[in-house]
C-alpha cells in the first residue's frame, strides 16, 4: 500500500498588536494536517477533505492548499506526476489563526517532501503566500512564514518576502481564546481606513521599533510597553464582541499585552510564562463564558519549528 506522507502545519497569530501585515508568530495547536502519496493519474488531485463542514472545493485551482501545491509543481516542472492529497482541517476558519495560511503551507510542504525536498522550507514560502492569496486577495506573510517557519518573524517588506526571524526571551507563552463568532479576513480589512494619521504612525513606529528591541534584549517590560495597536485594533475592536472587557481580563491577568489575533474574531495574550499564560486565558475565556459565547482557548509556547512531516 501506497502510504504517502503527513505533515502538519500549525497555526498562527499575525500583526502581534503593533505590526499589522508585518509580525507574526506559530503555536502548537491547533493545525491542519495533509496527506500525500503518489498515483498512478497524472496530475494533483484532492481526494479527501475532513474537517470542513463541506466548505472547502476539491478542485485544485479553489483550494488554498491545492492551489499553493500546484504553482509548486509548476515550478518544478512536475505537474504530470500523478499525487493524491487529503487534507484534513483541525482548525477553524475566519478564526483569526491562520487556518488558510496552515492550508497553503501544508500543501506545499507535503509535496515538496514527497517529492524528496527539492528546495528548502524557506524557499517554498512564495508558493505558500500565493495559496493564502488566493484565500483572502492579498500577498502578505505574516501568517504564512511562521506556520512554516516556526518563530516570531518580521516581514520587512511582503512583496520581496523579506522575513526575519526574531529572537524570543525564554519562557515566552501565548493564550488564544477563539470566541464562535464568524469573522472573514476580507471583511475585516474593509472596515480598515487607508488614512493614518501622523501622530499615530509614529506611535506605531515607536512600539513596533521597541517589540524588536525588546525580543533582542529579553527586555520584558519594554515587550510589554510595546504590545500596543492605536492603528488597527480600534478599527476592528468592533468586530469582536466584549473585546475590550476581555483585554482588560487579560492584563489584569497578569499579560504583557494583549490584541486582536489577526483579522480576528480571535484575541491573543502574551504571558511571561506558562502559568501567566494559564491564569490569563482562563481569565479571557470567563469572559465569553459569562456573555454565553461559546469559545475555545489555547495556551501554548511560541512554535519554534513551524511546520513539520510528522
Ligand atoms: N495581517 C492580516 C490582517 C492577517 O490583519 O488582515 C490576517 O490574514
Amino acid at each position: 500500500m501506497n502510504a504517502g506522507l503527513k505533515v502538519f502545519a500549525p497555526a498562527s497569530v499575525a500583526n502581534v498588536a503593533c505590526g499589522f501585515d508585518v509580525l507574526g508568530f506559530a503555536i502548537e495547536k491547533p493545525g491542519d494536517e495533509i496527506i500525500v502519496r503518489f498515483s498512478d493519474k497524472p496530475g494533483l488531485k484532492i481526494t479527501a477533505i475532513t474537517g470542513a463542514k463541506g466548505k472547502l472545493p476539491f478542485e485544485v485551482e479553489k483550494n488554498t492548499a491545492g492551489y499553493a501545491a500546484q504553482r509548486l509543481l509548476e515550478h518544478l516542472g512536475e505537474t504530470e506526476r500523478g499525487i493524491e492529497m487529503e487534507i484534513h482541517k483541525k482548525m477553524p476558519f475566519g478564526s483569526g489563526l491562520g487556518s488558510s495560511a496552515a492550508s497553503a503551507v501544508a500543501g506545499v510542504m507535503a509535496v515538496n517532501e514527497l517529492l524528496k525536498r527539492p528546495l528548502e522550507k524557506r524557499e517554498l514560502l512564495h508558493f505558500a503566500v500565493l495559496g493564502e492569496q488566493l484565500a483572502d486577495g492579498a500577498y502578505h506573510a505574516d501568517n504564512v512564514a511562521p506556520s512554516l517557519i516556526g518563530g516570531m518573524i518580521l516581514i520587512r517588506n511582503n512583496e520581496d518576502l523579506d522575513v526575519h526571524r526574531l529572537p524570543l526571551p525564554q519562557g515566552i507563552y501565548a493564550s488564544v481564546v477563539y470566541p464562535h463568532v464568524k469573522i472573514l479576513t476580507k471583511d475585516a480589512r474593509a472596515v480598515l481606513s487607508d488614512q493614518v494619521s501622523l501622530s499615530k504612525c509614529i506611535q506605531q513606529s515607536g512600539n513596533l521599533a521597541g517589540l524588536v528591541v525588546g525580543l533582542y534584549n529579553g527586555d520584558l517590560d519594554l515587550i510589554s510597553r510595546s504590545l500596543q495597536d492605536v492603528i488597527i485594533e480600534p478599527q476592528r475592536a468592533k468586530l469582536i464582541p466584549h473585546f475590550y472587557k476581555v483585554k482588560e481580563a487579560a492584563m489584569n491577568a497578569g499579560a504583557m499585552g494583549c490584541s486582536i489575533s489577526g483579522a480576528g474574531p480571535s484575541i491573543f495574550a502574551l504571558s511571561a510564562n506558562s502559568l501567566i499564560a494559564e491564569n490569563v486565558g482562563a481569565a479571557m475565556e470567563k469572559v465569553f463564558h459569562d456573555a454565553k459565547i461559546p469559545n475555545e482557548l489555547f495556551v501554548s509556547p511560541i512554535n519554534q519549528e513551524g511546520a513539520i512531516k510528522c
